[in-house]
């Protein structure tokens, strides 16, 4: 009796400690960022637009405080840049900010979120805060939209709009090859553009399966797209 006493009690710790590990856990530290900080951060990795600003972007906030903290000892960066987010934002002000002089007093300092976010919620978000926005994932962000910004507009829309998945530009897989679609329809592309919009099946004997309708795009995207078809 005393042994399956004890043994449950065990059982019951061990599924306690499972428990509050497994609530950690569910803690989603982006989705919490997006609730409980986007009404007056911007997180766009970079930002797209620097007007209509109430606050700092998240990516500016981040930079500051992993630059601007002062460590002993480097490994400790992340993990003291997380405790003054977890301190500021409950208990915020001017001499703690990282703000220069200038922008602080055009935001004024952030109202203290003490009572919108718990500990636990805080310690998520900014663990991903420091996770997501670095100079690497910037990097990146940025090379991925040189390269996009590069290609021609009726490329930029077919990769948008997913028509490389079922098309190549020489052989066909999906759907036919673009190649082959611009020996049959030389310069007009009237039938391109009504066969984007409305779909098309049982056209191309190479094809597998059937091409949906694309009703989103506005007459001038189908222009570009067909156009780059015809002339890539
Ligand atoms: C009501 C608007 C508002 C909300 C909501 C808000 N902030 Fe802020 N926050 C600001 C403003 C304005 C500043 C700039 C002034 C300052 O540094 O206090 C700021 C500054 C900060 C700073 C200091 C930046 C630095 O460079 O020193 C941190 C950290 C921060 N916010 C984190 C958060 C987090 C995390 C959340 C969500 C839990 C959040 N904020 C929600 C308005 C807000
Ligand atoms: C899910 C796969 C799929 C996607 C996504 C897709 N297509 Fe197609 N496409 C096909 C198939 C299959 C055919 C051949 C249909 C047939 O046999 O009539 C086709 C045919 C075509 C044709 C020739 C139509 C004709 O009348 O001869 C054009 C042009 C075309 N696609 C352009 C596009 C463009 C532009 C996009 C993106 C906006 C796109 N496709 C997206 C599968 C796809």
């Amino acid at each position: 009796m005393l042994k399956n006493l004890l043994l449950f009690t065990t059982l019951l710790l061990f599924l306690g400690g499972c428990n509050s590990q497994e609530k950690h856990k569910q803690l989603n530290g982006k989705a919490l960022l997006e609730q409980k900080c986007s009404s007056c951060h911007n997180l766009d990795l970079p930002p797209k637009t620097f007007e209509d600003e109430v606050a700092p972007p998240m990516m500016a906030v981040a930079f500051h405080i992993v630059n601007f903290t002062k460590v002993n000892d480097e490994s400790q960066r992340v993990s003291k840049s997380i405790d003054f987010v977890k301190d500021y934002v409950i208990n915020p002000s001017a001499s703690k900010s990282y703000c220069d002089k200038k922008s602080l007093e055009s935001y004024g300092v952030m109202p203290s979120q003490k009572g919108k976010v718990t500990q636990d919620e805080l310690d998520a978000i900014a663990r991903y805060i420091f996770a997501h926005f670095t100079q690497e994932n910037l990097m990146k962000e940025q090379a991925a939209m040189n390269k996009l910004k590069a290609m021609p507009k009726g490329q930029q829309l077919a990769l948008k709009n997913n028509c490389l998945g079922c098309h190549k530009q020489t052989t066909s897989t999906v759907g036919p090859s673009f190649e082959k679609i611009r020996t049959l329809y030389k310069n007009d592309n009237s039938i391109i553009i009504k066969s984007i919009q409305n779909g098309s099946k049982g056209k191309w004997k190479e094809a597998h399966g059937v091409m949906p309708p694309f009703k989103n795009l506005t007459d001038e995207e189908l222009h570009t797209i067909s156009e780059w078809i015809l002339h890539p």
